[in-house]
């Protein structure tokens, strides 16, 4: 069985003082769950504070990337360990956004994945076409190529700890949700995908979020879908009662 994840992606939104206000707000909304993983990903500057918030909750702390080196003269990044060291227990890995403004790469999505790994860290894998992919047949292709390319020399017991998003780009922060069939479909075909690389066992106990324009009113039908194990938010976990709405819209 596997347990859905619910996972909000603030990205480059809240100061330190509005993240641990809506940190505070869903512990109030969301007192008891049960049968579905929760997780925040605030931006690198809150996790300190919303980290001291979560001690003893349900709820888990995530954040949004992370450097491959453990320490060095790096200006600017944030490593695994130092993640490690504030109580993280997950971290988003390639997102669309990185590779689009960032210059992220199958490659670089790799290394950090295992720098991620090798750190004791939870990584959520992030793949997804974009519109023009789409519209030209091409988003097999793509999702293969993320796949394959983000995930490369991995053993399969890390891939047991590893979380995929599919995200199509054309979905996220557009309120174009991919409809639930859609969605199912490039799901399982990345369940596929993950058992000619692994094995079927392996490939059926790894959980594929969905993630682009999720909200309460569509996360039933989307969590409803025989693969699609959860969902990655983006706008919608930036208050607390939204998100605390899609978490009880969840179908266990
Ligand atoms: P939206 O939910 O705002 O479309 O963002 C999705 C996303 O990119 C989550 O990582």
């Amino acid at each position: 069985m596997r347990t859905k994840i619910i996972a909000g992606n603030w990205k480059m939104y809240k100061t330190v003082q509005e993240a641990i206000e809506l940190v505070s707000g869903l512990k109030r909304e969301l007192t008891a769950f049960s049968g579905v993983e929760v997780v925040v990903c605030p931006p690198f500057l809150a996790l300190d504070a919303v980290s001291d918030l979560l001690t003893g909750h349900e709820i888990k702390l995530g954040a949004q990337n992370l450097f491959w080196e453990k320490e060095g003269a790096f200006t600017g990044e944030v490593s695994g360990h130092m993640l490690k060291s504030l109580g993280v227990t997950y971290v988003i890995i390639g997102h669309s956004e990185r590779r689009q403004y960032f210059g992220e790469t199958n490659e670089t999505v790799n290394k950090r994945l295992k720098a991620a790994l090798a750190n004791g860290l939870l990584p959520i894998v992030c793949v997804g076409e974009n519109l023009q992919e789409r519209e030209s047949n091409r988003t097999f292709d793509v999702v293969r190529d993320h796949v394959t390319g983000s995930l490369a020399g991995m053993s399969k017991e890390d891939m047991l700890k590893t979380v995929i998003a599919y995200e199509p780009v054309w979905a996220i922060g557009t309120g174009k949700t991919a409809t639930a069939a859609q969605a199912q479909e490039v799901h399982r075909f990345i369940r596929q995908t993950l058992a000619s690389l692994f094995d079927q066992p392996t490939a059926n106990a790894v959980r594929i979020q969905y993630g682009g324009s999720v909200k309460s009113e569509n996360t039933a039908e989307l969590t409803a879908q025989p693969d699609i194990d959860g969902a990655l938010v983006g706008g919608a976990s930036l208050k607390a009662d939204s998100f605390a709405a899609i978490v009880k819209n969840t179908v266990k």
